[in-house]
């Protein structure tokens, strides 16, 4: 059997750095795909240890980028089996405030982005029967104020799963998964890594219990691009410690 490669989009820091390591974990050959360099170089001389491993500098919104990066992957390791579309930035004003530019560059990276790389990756996931995994957010589902553009893109990103699961299937199944709050202020790159300050009502206000953490979404796309998912297509994973269940009267 063939070593499986994956594609991690904005793979060097946080929740996508999560699940680069899963993958590593589980013998795959996985490439990095990510905008910040620093972050992508710190984040590759740390998992060389664990196996197969690459970073390719990408912006995700730019075609050239992405087609760029898929036939690199090809190169390095002759195919691809999963895709995670995981990158995203977020540009949270008062509503009437927004700028267009920052509007649009939301929607490019976190929406326009998945489609680009689920394009050309495409070919490549239909001759392996591979999977893609879309990172949305429960925000795609309930909001806080002045966050209309990347609630915007979450939710886009959601039907774009449904969307891209009845074309590319049965060859490749595509399914999202909608964290909640995770915490990654200590998985960032050394210069921008934090202490998280999270207070005991942070955790206590979870029906689990607790806030999330990277390692809880990586292992649910370690078992969604596993054979024992092969029945789950177009499906969306609310991974939120029972938040968007929990009624808030006051
Ligand atoms: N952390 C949370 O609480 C939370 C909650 C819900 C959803 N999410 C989603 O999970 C995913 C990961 O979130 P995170 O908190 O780990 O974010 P993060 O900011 O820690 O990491 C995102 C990574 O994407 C990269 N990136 C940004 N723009 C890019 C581009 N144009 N091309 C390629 N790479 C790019 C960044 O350099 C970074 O390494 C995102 O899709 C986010 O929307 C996170």
């Amino acid at each position: 059997m063939h070593q499986k490669v994956a594609i991690i989009t904005g793979g060097a820091q946080g929740i996508g750095k999560a699940i680069v390591r899963h993958l590593l974990g589980r013998g795959m050959a996985v490439v990095m795909a990510d905008i910040d360099r620093e972050a992508g170089r710190e984040t590759l001389a740390e998992f060389k240890k664990l196996g197969k491993v690459r970073f390719i500098p990408t912006d995700v919104a730019g075609e050239s980028n992405v087609r760029k990066m898929v036939a690199a992957s090809v190169k390095w390791f002759g195919g691809i089996d999963v895709l995670v579309n995981n990158a995203a930035v977020m540009a949270n004003a008062p509503f009437d405030q927004l700028r267009l530019a920052d509007w649009n560059r939301v929607l490019a990276v976190n929406l326009t982005g998945a489609f680009l790389c689920a394009k050309h990756a495409a070919p490549y996931l239909g001759k392996r029967r591979g999977a893609i995994i879309n990172i949305a957010s429960t925000r795609a589902f309930m909001s806080e104020p002045n966050t209309e553009a990347y609630s915007a893109s979450k939710g886009g990103l959601v039907a774009l799963t449904h969307a891209l699961a009845m074309s590319l299937g049965p060859q490749v199944r595509v399914n999202c998964i909608s964290p909640g709050w995770i915490e990654t202020a200590s998985s960032r790159k050394t210069s921008a890594r934090q202490i998280p300050r999270l207070s005991e009502a942070d955790h206590k206000q979870h029906p689990a219990g607790r806030v999330g953490t990277p390692d809880d979404i990586a292992a649910l796309v370690d078992y969604l691009v596993s054979d024992a998912a092969g029945f789950i297509t177009a499906a969306n994973f609310m991974v939120d410690g029972g938040m968007t269940r929990k009624m808030i009267y006051v």
